[in-house]
């Protein structure tokens, strides 16, 4: 039997648009304090408050064994030398694990794992795949010129918990350096870097 009531679904892979979803939109006066450079913060809001990027989620179903799924569009530029990125978060159920594949674009991840801190910098391309394991914060991160488009599939249960990033943020920083990407600690990090 053919289950008509489970709907196909389509999306694009260099906007990110999935058809009947409305995406959520994070502008720049939404990311106030996740960006190191605060000077370089200010000022481009006094200009104008882009949108730095939008998540369409596809929820089918809650409970046991459901999964979640949604694509993300980052646009492309920096605040200072930090590359547009998202906010990033933990799993509000730690154990939850979450797999990333990139769809256009060119950017990265950037792991840290809650018990010992320890960060990973993964490149998030076309046809890449990043998996993120349990009590893992991440954050994905675009470098290139274009919008960076990825869908992050995970369980339905596994919630967002953003309190600790918006708290203390990652240790690291991902900065252009001369046109190169390069991860620097966040308290070696100087704004004439
Ligand atoms: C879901 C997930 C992604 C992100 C999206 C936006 O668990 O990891 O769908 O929600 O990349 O990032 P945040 O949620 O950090 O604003
Ligand atoms: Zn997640």
């Amino acid at each position: 039997m053919i289950p008509y009531s489970i709907p196909s679904i389509t999306f694009d892979p260099i906007t990110g648009t999935i058809n009947g979803v409305q995406p959520q939109d994070r502008k720049l006066s939404d990311l106030k304090g996740y960006f190191i450079d605060s000077n370089a913060y200010n000022a481009r809001l006094a200009l104008d408050n882009p949108v730095i990027y939008s998540v369409a989620s596809v929820e089918p179903d809650q409970g046991d064994g459901q999964l979640h799924y949604g694509i993300g569009v980052i646009a492309p530029g920096q605040v200072g030398a930090e590359y547009f990125m998202t906010k990033g978060h933990f799993h509000a159920w730690r154990p939850a694990a979450e797999v990333y594949i990139g769809l256009s674009g060119e950017g990265f991840m950037l792991l840290e794992e809650e018990t010992t801190g320890k960060e990973t910098l993964l490149p998030l391309n076309a046809q890449h795949i990043v998996y993120v394991p349990g009590a893992t914060a991440h954050r994905t991160i675009n470098t290139g010129s274009v919008p960076l488009v990825y869908i992050g599939i995970y369980p339905s249960a596994a919630g967002h918990d953003y309190g600790v990033i918006a708290e203390r943020n990652f240790n690291s920083v991902l900065v252009n350096v001369n046109g190169q990407s390069t991860l620097v600690k966040r308290d070696r990090f100087s704004i004439a870097s």
